[in-house]
């Protein structure tokens, strides 16, 4: 069986403090986009759709040019995202039967798909294979993930305004519960589906797409929201998500670890 893949890259690097797309900002001399999407290739996956910010679409081809770089088997399509990572997917899901057509797939309903995030791109391919492996073996909706290793706290958001009167500044937030962290992950990309589930829960949760307050934060959970289950695998320390620059310093040693020690 095949896989296709989504590749979300159209938000913006404000949180990394860069002033064009996250996604171009190099990483031992690569960006992030040509690494998540050579990453996926190396993995086996067939085709990709990426998501650029609109506006960037042609600066996006240029590093993409029709294909991943060094996988010219592997076509990529560059669509525009959208307001929120949601509508960024759903924008990506219509161009998959297209990108599918040019790399010769068939896209049946129970194809998998990954929808996996360009800050994401130095998650290993053995990752990327359990996720694929899950949906083949009947899985219908994988996240890989690993178990959280902090304390979490829930807070009162935003604080009430007896709260503030009583005492804290407003940059001070309520402690309001410590959930059993014995059951919780936290969650990585690629998620992987069966088309037809992934394209139906995106249709489901269309509505909430429009922002990014009320916008789905993964695809699994929309998947959720069907009554349908979702299945975990695990996955790696690796497959970090580059959003502040003290992540970005974190990963460049990582890439020039893998580089001095031949990787
Ligand atoms: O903002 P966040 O870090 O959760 O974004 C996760 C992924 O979704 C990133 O790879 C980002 O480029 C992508 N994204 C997108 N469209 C948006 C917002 C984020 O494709 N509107």
């Amino acid at each position: 069986m095949v896989a296709l893949a989504v590749l979300t890259a159209a938000g913006s690097g404000t949180r990394l403090g860069c002033r064009g797309p996250k996604a171009l900002v190099e990483l031992g001399g690569q960006t992030l986009l040509e690494r998540a999407a050579r990453g996926l290739a190396d993995a086996g996956i067939a085709a990709l759709v990426v998501t650029a910010p609109p506006g960037e679409v042609d600066g996006f081809e240029r590093v993409l040019p029709g294909h991943v770089p060094g996988a010219p088997h592997v076509p990529v399509l560059v669509v525009a995202g959208g307001e929120s990572r949601q509508a960024s997917v759903a924008a990506g899901l219509e161009a998959l039967p297209a990108v599918a057509t040019l790399a010769g797939v068939e896209l049946a309903e129970d194809t998998p798909v990954l929808v996996h995030d360009a800050a994401r791109c130095l998650t290993p391919a053995e990752v990327i294979g359990r996720v694929v492996a899950a949906v083949e073996a009947g899985s219908v909706a994988v996240v890989p993930g690993l178990p959280v290793t902090d304390t979490l706290k829930e807070v009162a958001s935003p604080m009430s305004t007896t709260d503030a009167a009583s005492g804290p500044t407003p940059e001070v937030r309520r402690v309001v519960a410590t959930p059993d962290r014995s059951h919780l992950w936290g969650v990585q990309t690629p998620q992987g589906f069966r088309w037809s589930v992934l394209l139906h829960a995106h249709e489901h949760g269309r509505a909430l797409a429009a922002t990014e307050s009320t916008a789905a934060t993964d695809d699994a959970s929309l998947v959720e929201a069907l009554g349908l289950p979702v299945d975990m695998v695990r996955g790696d320390t690796l497959a970090l998500k580059v959003t502040s620059r003290t992540d970005l310093l974190l990963a460049e040693l990582l890439v020039e670890g893998a580089l001095t020690s031949g990787g």
